[in-house]
């Protein structure tokens, strides 16, 4: 299966002029290369810009999201940004418990379940981070902390819920710095939450990804994994000719 790739854009870039020209850099990516599927998260501000040149472009293969949501859906919280207010501006998908939100506003993850709660009911895909938030090693893996990250945060979800749904696994020692796990571990972790997923009767439902310094020599080798879908890229998604090597590696050898 095709691989699915995220454009986590973080606070960048800083001008709005700039952000035009890198979407517009990633619209004609996915032109020239409609078996791939991007997603773009860019700060909120952007979105209502970005919603407008998606909307001239007719492009069934490219789709925004946003970075975070609240916990709520409308109210009194200064500074939070609603799942229905997302949706109205085009988004599709959602971040929700990235590790630098996490570590930001010290969410815990009853906070994430709200947040995941709410994505949910306005009809955006979500996107749950989860990693070692603890861990500074690279070859430790904290399975008690990942399996509660997953197993709060995906508590008392609605029965009836059908949508695509995706668990991006990211250590958090990846991250920004140009370490990337090996396959074996990302591999091992992927079995490791489908079978907590498993426990919620959600293993089919739900895609993994990967996240976490994959760039345009990373890929190479993380290509090759079989039991992610798809891959959560920051830094390298600020550069098209790092995200066009990465589409023309994932299209050319998945
Ligand atoms: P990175 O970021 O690709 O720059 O490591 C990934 C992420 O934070 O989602």
């Amino acid at each position: 299966m095709l691989k699915k790739l995220f454009f986590n854009w973080k606070m960048n870039p800083v001008s709005l002029q700039e952000t035009r020209n890198l979407f517009s850099q990633v619209i004609l990516a996915a032109n020239n290369q409609p078996t791939v599927d991007l997603v773009v998260f860019p700060p909120y501000v952007y979105l209502s810009e970005l919603s407008q040149q998606l909307q001239t472009t007719r492009l069934a293969n490219l789709s925004i999201g946003a970075q975070d949501i609240a916990s709520q859906a409308f109210g009194a919280y200064t500074s939070q940004i609603s799942g229905p207010m997302l949706k109205d501006f085009g988004c599709q998908y959602v971040l929700i418990g990235h590790s630098e939100t996490r570590e930001a506003y010290k969410l815990s993850n009853q906070q994430i379940n709200q947040k995941l709660l709410q994505s949910l009911e306005s009809g955006l895909i979500p996107i749950l981070c989860v990693g070692h938030q603890t861990d500074k090693t690279i070859t430790e893996i904290n399975y008690p902390e990942l399996a509660e990250q997953v197993t709060v945060a995906l508590q008392n979800l609605p029965t009836e819920f059908k949508t695509e749904f995706y668990l991006a696994y990211e250590p958090v020692w990846a991250i920004g710095t140009g370490k990337t796990a090996t396959n074996q571990i990302i591999e091992e972790v992927s079995q490791f939450l489908k079978q907590e997923l498993a426990k919620l009767s959600l293993a089919n439902q739900v895609g993994i990804l990967y996240g976490g310094s994959v760039d345009d020599v990373s890929i190479q080798e993380l290509v090759k994994l079989r039991q992610v879908d798809g891959f959560l890229i920051g830094g390298a998604s600020l550069k098209p000719e790092k995200f066009n090597k990465i589409i023309e590696i994932v299209t050319t050898q998945t």
